[in-house]
């Protein structure tokens, strides 16, 4: 029997998935989980890092979890987990916390960025907030972990971590952390923000308008693209530089239908922004509808999804324990002996 290669991935519960989470990672593990050890965390942990509310957090965790299944995860062959659920994640971010520089961590760009929009309260949390993802990821002795283009820096920076801090400097033969590879994809890594297409799609976004979420009804989805940026060009390119949300609803629009980007540039070169908005309305709307019903269903099942949390915990747990004992005994904790 061939062993699989195993991914690890997550997205955090913060408020609502949008489609840059479905078309940049979620999209993804549906294609890799049969090909693949498939674990995915719903990382919690990760959403306290900005201010939030407490009295949302553990609904979205289920709610988070319930889109991945909608979205065509198979809990039968993934597992499927909450980070707070599984101690190792924090005891595992300390121990790397003590031994990255601190200068690798002032270059995280998306620190850098959320620091802004956090102003005066940014927290240690945030800043830390690579470290503790490299110990989701390492933990689970990932080959792969499928991510959207933002989160190359913080692989990268996972990698640094497990091949200099760890396996170079606590061990001469074997390595005791694997190195993750990241799978991005060529289209829908970076979904562009609907009111400007220079920037990223975002959760923290504080207009709503900026994003379509997975749970939006169709009369929102319907304002929102009417109310996405446009120009005054006719056709919908995808090479122009000069056209940031051309190429942004052109990317969406083809992924959506299966089609290439060169046969809707074909299909759009003559198409006004209205007839066109008209089309990827219809678009979003049938993709997200079978999503939005199998949502429904499970959120009102909370045995089952507990029941499909605590297996997958359960999975999860005896490899991540196992990976932190391993590090404790390499880096000379104290062990009883039996
Ligand atoms: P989060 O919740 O911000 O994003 C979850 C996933 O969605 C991708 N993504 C996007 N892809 C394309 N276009 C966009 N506009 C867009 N916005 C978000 C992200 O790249 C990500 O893959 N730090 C992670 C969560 C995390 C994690 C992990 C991921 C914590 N531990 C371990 C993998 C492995 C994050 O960005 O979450």
């Amino acid at each position: 029997m061939t062993i699989k290669k195993r991914i690890l991935s997550g997205v955090q519960p913060t408020g609502d998935l949008h489609i840059g989470n479905w078309l940049g990672a979620i999209n993804n593990w549906v294609t890799l989980q049969h090909q693949y050890e498939t674990f995915l965390c719903v990382v919690d942990l990760h959403a306290i890092t900005a201010s939030y509310n407490p009295k949302e957090l553990s609904k979205n965790t289920l709610s988070t979890a319930a889109l991945y299944i909608a979205c065509g995860i198979d809990p039968k062959t993934c597992s499927i987990f909450v980070q707070s659920q599984i101690s190792a994640h924090a005891e595992l971010c300390w121990i790397l916390n003590c031994v990255t520089p601190i200068n690798w961590m002032e270059r995280m760009i998306q620190f850098k960025e959320k620091s802004i929009d956090q102003a005066n309260n940014v927290s240690i949390g945030l800043f830390d907030y690579p470290i503790l993802m490299a110990a989701d990821i390492l933990l689970y002795d990932a080959d792969f972990v499928p991510v959207g283009e933002d989160q190359k820096q913080h692989l990268e920076l996972a990698r640094d971590i497990a091949q200099q801090r760890i396996n170079a400097k606590f061990s001469k033969d074997k390595n005791i952390l694997k190195i993750p590879q990241p799978i991005i994809m060529k289209r829908g890594s970076k979904i562009m923000s609907l009111i400007d297409g220079t920037k990223k799609m975002s959760k923290s976004d504080p207009n709503d308008g900026s994003r379509i979420n997975l749970l939006d009804a169709p009369e929102i989805i319907t304002k929102k693209i009417k109310r996405a940026k446009s120009d005054s060009s006719i056709g919908i390119e995808f090479n122009n530089p000069e056209r940031a949300e051309s190429k942004n609803l052109l990317m969406i629009y083809s992924i959506l239908s299966g089609k290439e980007i060169s046969q809707c540039e074909n299909e759009f070169s003559e198409t006004g922004w209205g007839t066109f908005k008209k089309l990827i309305t219809e678009k979003l709307i049938e993709s997200l509808e079978p999503i939005q019903e199998k949502y429904k269903i499970l959120i009102n099942d909370p045995y089952q999804l507990n029941s499909i949390l605590q297996e997958g915990k359960g999975k999860a747990e005896v490899l991540a324990n196992k990976t932190l004992n391993r590090v404790k005994s390499k880096l000379g904790f104290f062990e009883i002996e039996k």
